[in-house]
């Protein structure tokens, strides 16, 4: 199967005036279809500008970037707009984005459908079974504005998917949430990405979030510093004055440097970097 998303020395100039700034240096990335994956990186290292090329919105300065077969690199503006309409599925940080907040739930997961000229009753199942899946059935006649924000999140993950698309980006889509409800979406995600074959791809801050994903990738000055498989296990002994040495390619993956922030937490403790923790 071809990859969901390919990228080769992907570069992003962006232009504010006469000044430039290089976000993407010589990006390359490839992440396979039914993947969950999200991408970690410092403010300002690139993970959104990423993202806005990948859905379409913007256009690289130059390098190669394939989505869902796509060479978005050469494609007419008209493709592009329809492109990223139908083909791939968007979740903005701030999920109001995606949502008109005087329309009840059902009518805006229906909206793209209409837009896209999908008929009335297609349009309705289609809506309800994925307010279902997501847990929103009963919340199909309520108005966006009486939603909590966990479930105008949950909403915003429909709104997006309404087409069908092979591929979900969404950027930080739980910045807004608390832990509880943030590891929900993630699940959530998880599920519609293992069971249902969607390729997922999310940025995120949050460490523990990323480690519920299949596959961190790191970005650095617009480059991907690491990639790896989470879940990987390594015994290391502790001496009798409690200290550990970390394996070294895991503090790299991590990206903890210095000084580590150290937690108790319910099965263990966790070790986060000093920067990404909250
Ligand atoms: N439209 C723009 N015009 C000019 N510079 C931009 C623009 N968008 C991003 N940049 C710059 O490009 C670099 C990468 O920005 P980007 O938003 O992709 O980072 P990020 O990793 O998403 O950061 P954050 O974690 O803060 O969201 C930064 O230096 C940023 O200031
Ligand atoms: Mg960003």
């Amino acid at each position: 199967m071809p990859p969901v998303i390919h990228t080769e020395n992907l570069i992003k100039i962006h232009k504010q005036g006469n000044l430039e700034v290089v976000a993407l240096q010589g990006l390359d990335f490839t992440m396979n279809e039914g993947e969950f994956i999200s991408v970690v990186g410092k403010s300002g290292s690139g993970k959104s500008t990423l993202l806005t090329i990948l859905a379409g919105f913007d256009r690289p300065s130059a390098g190669k970037v394939m989505v869902a077969e796509r060479d978005l690199t050469d494609m007419s503006l008209k493709d592009l707009t329809r492109f990223y309409r139908r083909d791939v599925g968007f979740v903005w940080q701030d999920f109001t984005r995606n949502l008109v907040p005087y329309l009840k739930a059902r009518a805006n997961v229906e909206l793209p459908m209409l837009l896209a000229g999908v008929g009335g009753r297609k349009r309705k199942k289609r809506a309800l079974a994925l307010l279902d899946a997501v847990g929103l059935r009963n919340s199909a006649y309520s108005e966006v504005q009486t939603m909590s924000g966990g479930e105008q999140q949950r909403l915003a993950l429909c709104v997006a998917l309404a087409l069908g698309p092979k591929l979900l980006l969404a950027d930080e889509p739980t910045g807004e949430l608390d832990t509880e409800t943030s590891l929900e979406i993630y699940e959530l995600l998880r599920g519609l990405s293992h069971q249902g074959g969607l390729s997922v791809l999310v940025v995120t801050h949050d460490v523990a979030l990323a480690q519920r994903t299949d596959r961190i990738v790191r970005i650095a000055d617009g480059r991907i510093a690491t990639q790896g498989r989470m879940g990987q296990e390594e015994l290391v002994a502790i001496d009798q004055r409690g200290m550990v040495q970390l394996p070294r390619d895991m503090l790299i993956e991590s990206g903890i440097g210095d000084h580590v922030r150290v937690k108790l937490i319910d099965d263990g403790i966790l070790l986060q970097p000093e920067e990404d923790s909250k």
